[in-house]
């Protein structure tokens, strides 16, 4: 028989390739090429007998109902979209200690009352989740537990028509499968292991969930190789030392992308944040410069969170420029626009804008924001401490509209907030709830007026 040939595999990406080389051709990542025996062979194209007729049907016709299986874990079941879907699998990935393992002992607790759940660790001992559910006041929930890390074994307790319905692999890294070489945790591993599981999971039709860890560059190991694989995949992010932990969806077969659960991690758990807006602007102190509350949208929910920034004078020519939470090219424009059209400039300065509480915002509405805090903490005076601000700021320094404006206000009223300063330019009207004064800005120029700065 001869030699199988030797096979490189990128960490990162996935891709494949027949020689080592210090970068991958695919993702450019530097060196994440490792050679794994066993791998796949080369697809060698179709030969042999003659396939079955494929039938095709119209687009058409009645769906069947998803059933889903709610949790009652509110902030969870909002993220996946009402429940947990049978015979789908399920990705979370997020940084080590973010608290994973924790949030789906507690998924798994709160099914178990009325659904048969298995949780099998890789990573821990019976003792140890033993002992974490015991701190999480669920030592009693009829969960089957098992550390075990053999797909074959797995596989064999869980192909049986009267197996769990609801299965947490922690973590799919430490899966392996036997009659591959590679190590687990490689690519190689990981796909066998997860598509194995899967498979079974599509045919058993019970939800498999899958931990995976991220690795430093923000990757799930074995990476976007999983993220296709996966009918959902989740994300849990937060900063190690806040509490918040934010669960994010970024695919979802069976419901919406962009909403996210917010979780504080308490002493006993993860507890579930119905108004994390209230959460997020805790720890504000008024009439501080540099800071501007945002009035933002996430999914499907309004989150109102603080904006801060600090500008320090700086004798380097080209300063520092640092970022937590928001995009650093966006502040780059930002900064831009201000110093071009309304004359602020803020060149000779080092710059630094966190979005407090750790949260991470994605939306181009935070420009006004971000603006406003910038010019409060240029011109040292603090920015309205009543006021939420939003609005997308363009390339000539007009203001423009952003979506759901109503329920951006709606929550700032509900949080006690009395003035807004919004974009002037809205498609309909904006009728603002009662007791919030609106101040409606058209031009960049006119929130540095707003703001006290003299040009
Ligand atoms: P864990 O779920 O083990 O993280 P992961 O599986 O993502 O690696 O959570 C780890 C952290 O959470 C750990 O540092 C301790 C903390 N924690 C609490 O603060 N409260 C709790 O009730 C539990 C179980 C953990
Ligand atoms: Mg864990």
């Amino acid at each position: 028989m001869a030699r199988a040939a030797a096979h490189y595999v990128c960490q990162e990406c996935g891709a494949s390739a027949s020689k080592w080389s210090g970068r991958c051709d695919a993702c450019g990542a530097w060196n994440a090429i490792v050679e794994e025996a066993g791998g796949q062979a080369p697809p060698r194209g179709l030969k042999g007998s003659k396939g079955r007729v494929v039938e095709f049907t119209a687009l058409h016709g009645k769906a069947a109902e998803v059933a889903r299986r709610a949790t009652g874990i509110a902030e969870f079941d909002r993220v996946v979209g009402g429940g947990l879907v049978p015979g789908s699998a399920i990705l979370i990935g997020g940084d080590p200690g973010i608290g994973k393992s924790t949030l789906l002992l507690q998924v798994a607790a709160a099914l178990a009352a009325d659904t048969q759940c298995a949780y099998i660790s890789g990573e821990e001992s019976v003792d140890q989740l033993r002992m974490r559910a015991a701190r999480l006041g669920l030592a009693h929930a009829p969960v089957a537990l098992a550390a075990a890390t053999d797909v074959r074994d797995i596989v064999a307790s869980l192909d049986t028509p009267t197996g769990p319905r609801v299965v947490v692999i922690d973590s799919i890294q430490t899966m392996f499968v036997d009659n591959l070489d590679s190590a687990p945790g490689t690519v190689t591993q990981v796909r066998a292991s997860a598509e194995a599981l899967t498979r079974l999971a599509k045919r058993r039709g019970f939800t498999v969930l899958f931990v995976g860890h991220v690795t430093k560059e923000g990757a799930i190991a074995g990476p976007r190789v999983l993220e296709h694989m996966v009918d959902t995949v989740l994300y849990f992010e937060g900063e190690r030392g806040h509490a918040f932990r934010i669960l994010r969806a970024i695919k979802n077969r069976f419901g919406p992308t962009d909403e996210i659960g917010v979780f504080e991690m308490t002493g006993a758990g993860l507890s579930g944040v119905d108004n994390p807006s209230a959460l997020f602007l805790a720890d504000r102190s008024d009439d501080v410069s540099g800071a501007a509350v945002f009035a933002g949208i996430e999914g499907t929910r309004p989150l109102l969170v603080e904006i801060q920034a600090l500008v320090v004078r700086s004798a380097q020519a080209t300063p520092r420029r640092a970022v937590v939470g928001w995009d650093s090219g966006r502040l780059a424009m930002v900064l831009a626009v201000l110093e071009a059209r309304c004359g602020v400039g803020l060149a000779g300065s080092e710059v630094y804008l966190n979005v407090a509480g750790g949260l991470r915002i994605a939306e181009p509405a935070a420009d006004l924001a971000v603006a406003a805090a910038l010019v409060s903490a240029l011109t040292g005076k603090p920015a309205p401490s009543d006021a939420v601000v939003f609005g997308e700021i363009g390339l000539s320094g007009e203001v423009r509209a952003v979506a759901q404006m109503d329920l951006r206000l709606r929550e700032a009223k509900k949080l006690g907030f009395t003035r807004a300063i919004v974009p002037a330019k809205g498609r309909a009207r904006l009728s603002a709830p009662e007791g919030l004064k609106l101040r409606e800005i058209a031009r960049l120029s006119e929130l540095v007026e707003l703001l006290g700065v003299d040009t």
